[in-house]
């Protein structure tokens, strides 16, 4: 790969140009507010943040907003609490009614700025606002940069489960400004690594061989080299989505790791795991299954466990968490079709499918 960081474009499937979005990477890009300004053009905002991004990250699109020579533009910020438990229907409604009481118009733009809790609930916000108002991401995590600020999926958490409620909307762009993840906690960075091996595991060998040879860079956070490793997870992303919005298919394959991962999340309690280091425990349980049916080698799946690890990634099951505790949580799981759980498995390194028929000892075996 050369470290040219490339622009991204999602094309949804009908290909007309009011659904794709492009998805802007690079440093500076918030400061320099010229995209923000773009996308947004004359119309009012609603920005959507928390507490820990907005004294980082707020006064830059606040700036770019302002320096346009439209005079009173009306920007709305709403700053909710930090963390996974506040995903909720209550936020959610905080969100709506700031942009009520400020009489925001339809043509309002919804503006996300922090991780994936605040894209997937801004996200949301937009898409029922007065039946639908557009949205920017501005993803500030490596997890929100490579995977939740693509691909339309918005929503909120119900108490019996993790993202139960949403709809698909589709933000008009996405800026991702490698300045933040300045600011980013390591164990948040390793979080989002575990999204971006995913990507070479199901898509991608040499971006997976690229991204083995590239660990010591990785950890060290190479800016121009995660600049790009972005840009790829974008473009797999885009590809997969352009095919099947909606996860009637192709789709499910981006769930690698992630129904052993979600199960792992509810069993222990939201947020004791974050969600990338319980994505990486699942993608290391689907990897020793597909191993154990000879689709990958033992020694792709070493590669990966000294990938993750190097990251301090987890890649098994937590202490006491059993079959019984697997498959209950999983039984509840959004994706399980006509009472089948759905399990993404590697048909080789690169290439994944979906399977429901697992039996109960393949997936003791490799907790
Ligand atoms: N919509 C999708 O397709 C999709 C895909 C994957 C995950 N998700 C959702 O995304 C959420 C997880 O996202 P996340 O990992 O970004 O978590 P998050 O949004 O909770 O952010 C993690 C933490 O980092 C902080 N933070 C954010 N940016 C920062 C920065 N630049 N510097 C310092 N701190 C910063 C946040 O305030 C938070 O404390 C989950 O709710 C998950 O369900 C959605």
């Amino acid at each position: 790969m050369s470290h040219t960081t490339p622009e991204v474009t999602v094309r949804l499937a009908t290909e007309s140009p009011d659904r794709s979005y492009p998805i802007h990477i690079g440093r500076g890009l918030l400061s320099q507010g010229n995209v923000l300004r773009s996308l947004v053009g004359n119309r009012s905002v609603c920005l959507v943040t928390n507490v820990t991004v907005a004294p980082l990250f707020q006064s830059s699109i606040l700036d770019a907003l302002h320096d346009t020579g439209t005079t009173g533009r009306k920007v709305t910020v709403v700053e909710l609490p930090d963390g996974e438990e506040h995903k909720t229907l209550a936020s959610y409604e905080r969100i709506l009614t700031a942009a009520l009481e400020d009489q925001h118009e339809r043509s309002a733009v919804f503006i996300a700025l922090g991780g994936g809790v605040i894209g997937d609930m801004t996200g949301f916000a937009a898409a029922s606002f007065l039946r639908g108002a557009d949205f920017i991401q501005v993803p500030t995590t490596l997890l929100s940069q490579v995977d939740s600020s693509v691909g339309g999926k918005t929503g909120v958490n119900h108490p019996m489960g993790k993202n139960l409620i949403g709809a698909f909307h589709q933000p008009i762009g996405v800026i991702i400004d490698t300045v933040t993840l300045e600011t980013l906690p390591d164990r948040e960075y390793a979080a989002g690594m575990a999204e971006v091996i995913k990507y070479g595991l199901i898509a991608d060998a040499n971006f997976f061989d690229y991204l083995i040879q590239h660990t010591e860079a990785l950890l060290g956070r190479d800016e121009a080299l995660v600049a790009e490793v972005i840009a790829r997870c974008c473009a797999i992303k885009a590809d997969v989505v352009k095919r099947d919005e909606r996860e009637g298919g192709v789709r499910a394959i981006l769930n690698f790791g992630h129904t052993f991962g979600h199960a792992i999340e509810k069993e222990q309690g939201f947020g004791v795991w974050l969600h990338g280091e319980a994505v990486a425990a699942g993608m290391s349980i689907a990897a020793r299954i597909s191993a154990g049916r000879g689709a990958i080698s033992d020694d792709t799946v070493m590669t990966l466990t000294n990938f993750l690890h190097a990251f301090s990634l987890p890649t098994k099951a937590p202490d006491g968490m059993g079959m019984e505790a697997f498959m209950s949580a999983m039984q509840g799981d959004k994706k399980v079709q006509a009472g089948q759980i759905r399990y993404v498995l590697l048909e080789s390194l690169g290439q994944a499918f979906v399977s429901s028929g697992l039996n109960e000892s393949e997936i003791a075996r490799n907790l």
